[in-house]
């Protein structure tokens, strides 16, 4: 699967757009459009109906974004949150290359092989335009322009007569620059070796101020984890809601983080959901329960459409172990970009909780009425991303066919997570068959997200769903007005059966249950 294609689908479709577009965007930040907020919301829906209210054993919480900041102190945030960062700056030296003065930017970032980023920009000495380059790992066309998009006013589609080949192995893309960068051209070369400081820690977590006084007192976080919350309310949790152990506690929300390499799309943002659960349990059933959650988190995924060896569940090796866990294993997929992480399944024995009982002087223990004794209940967190899993969703989803000797895309979603359920049309915009097909539209819309079309000819009307990824179309005809059925067709296998139009909500509902 081409990952271009996939993003310029999500664009064009109205799934994903890049946040504040009219201003350039912002790098890491993403808004989902009519049908990709219906996608995301149908898998944390999914989400929270599967482990939360269809379970006995787990209650939901939904926390303040901003909290004490002595919960970041306490979970090691402030401490140990941490990206080293190495920047590389390269001498103020301009040079004349072919009529060009070349400048460059670099930015490195120490640690994972393949974070290792460099950009460099080649301009006029008044420019209008520059080449920006990013050579990276793996790099794709689209690394490239999430890289240079902060910077860039415009992408041009050609080359500019004068510029020279990219060095191999780089990708080049060439655009104008927005007026702010094009005033930074000045001095490096691109192709020198540039000289890096040393790595500094910088820590990922948004500062912001609480109040009117912006002093050292006033500093707050944007939580760059859902988790905390559920710690930092556990005691309330069992104090008002009689739940005994085993049990957890689930949230859902949005969670920010100063990323310092934001890219490949959505899969590495700066403000991004995640869905948590903090499940505890007795120390000593604590391996059952990872054993338990691990199986149950990579089947989730299997259920709803990731089916292909694209997922795969991977074990910490006891060196990559965070010091107070016992076992963590990711839930990875096959990105276009490469396999990356989707969700982490990890016991923390009792850590968390320990460290707010230390910071809080709070008693955080649990009383075990069977045993009588007071201890603090181990956890095991399953902590996934929204954001992460819908695009995975969204590239295993995505198809190119054949339809009659024509090519179509579509977006083979579970019909749960379908943004659109039905589509309904009439065949003809005549002879009463869009009147009713609009009664059967009004009907279904009170149970179903359901789309009704009546512009084009009817197969531009199916391609344009199977795109949305619209699981069933629903067609009158002139036989529905004779006998009141109507055609329903499936997006995947494109059988199409006539079906009597009276139950019709009953009968999409069936479906997406089955
Ligand atoms: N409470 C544990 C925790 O936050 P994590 O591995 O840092 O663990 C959990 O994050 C999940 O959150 C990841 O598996 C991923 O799905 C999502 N996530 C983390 N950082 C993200 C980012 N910058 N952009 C999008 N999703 C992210």
């Amino acid at each position: 699967m081409d990952m271009e294609k996939l993003v310029s689908l999500c664009k064009r479709r109205g799934f994903i757009f890049p946040s504040s577009e009219i201003y350039g965007g912002l790098n890491g930040f993403w808004d989902y459009g009519p049908l990709g907020v219906e996608l995301k919301r149908n898998i944390k829906d999914a989400w929270w109906r599967d482990n939360v209210t269809g379970r006995d054993d787990m209650v939901g919480l939904d926390c303040s974004i901003i909290m004490n900041p002595r919960v970041w102190e306490a979970s090691g945030h402030v401490g140990g949150f941490v990206d080293p960062m190495v920047d590389c700056r390269q001498s103020k030296e301009r040079y004349r290359a072919d009529q060009l003065y070349v400048f460059g930017i670099a930015r490195e970032m120490a640690g994972a092989g393949d974070e290792h980023v460099h950009e460099g920009a080649t301009g006029r000495e008044f420019p209008a335009w520059v080449e920006h380059r990013v050579s990276a790992v793996g790099a794709s066309p689209l690394d490239a322009w999430e890289a240079a998009r902060p910077k860039a006013a415009k992408l041009l589609k050609t080359k500019p007569a004068g510029l020279g080949d990219p060095p191999a192995g780089t990708t080049a893309l060439y655009l104008h620059l927005a007026p702010e960068e094009r005033a930074k051209v000045v001095g490096p070369a691109a192709d020198e070796p540039g000289t890096l400081t040393e790595p500094r820690q910088f820590n990922l977590m948004f500062k912001t101020s609480v109040g009117a006084l912006e002093d050292a007192s006033s500093v707050a976080y944007l939580r760059p984890e859902t988790a905390q919350g559920i710690f930092a309310n556990f005691k309330n949790v069992l104090d008002t809601s009689r739940v005994k152990l085993p049990f957890g506690i689930a949230q859902i929300g949005k969670s920010f983080r100063n990323e310092i390499t934001p890219r490949n799309f959505t899969f590495r943002s700066r403000e991004f959901e995640q869905m948590e659960i903090e499940f505890f349990c007795r120390p000593e059933d604590s391996q059952e329960w990872y054993a338990y959650w691990r199986k149950e988190r990579f089947d989730w995924y299997v259920r709803h459409g990731l089916r292909s060896d694209r997922l795969r569940l991977r074990d910490h090796d006891p060196d990559e172990l965070a010091f107070y866990s016992q076992a963590t294993a990711d839930i990875e997929y096959e990105f276009p970009f490469g396999v990356s992480e989707l969700e982490g399944i990890a016991h923390r024995g009792h850590y968390d909780l320990g460290q707010h009982q230390k910071f809080s002087g709070r008693d955080l223990t649990y009383f075990d009425e069977e045993t009588k004794q007071r201890f603090l209940p181990h956890v095991i967190e399953p902590s996934a991303g929204a954001d992460r899993g819908t695009l995975a969703f969204l590239c295993e989803a995505y198809a190119e066919d054949e339809v009659g000797g024509e090519s179509r895309t579509v977006l083979k979603f579970h019909p749960r997570f379908a943004p659109i359920k039905a589509a309904v049309f009439p065949l003809v915009k005549k002879d009463g068959m869009p009147e009713k097909a609009d009664a059967i539209y009004r009907s279904l819309k009170r149970r179903h997200n359901v789309y009704y079309d009546e512009k084009g000819a009817i197969g531009r009307r199916y391609r344009r769903q199977d795109e949305a990824g619209t699981p069933y179309c629903l067609t009158v005809d002139g036989q529905s007005l004779v006998d009141g059925t109507v055609t329903i067709r499936d997006r995947d296998s494109l059988v199409q059966k006539r079906v009597p139009s009276d139950n019709l909500a009953g009968l999409i509902g069936d479906l997406l249950d089955g």
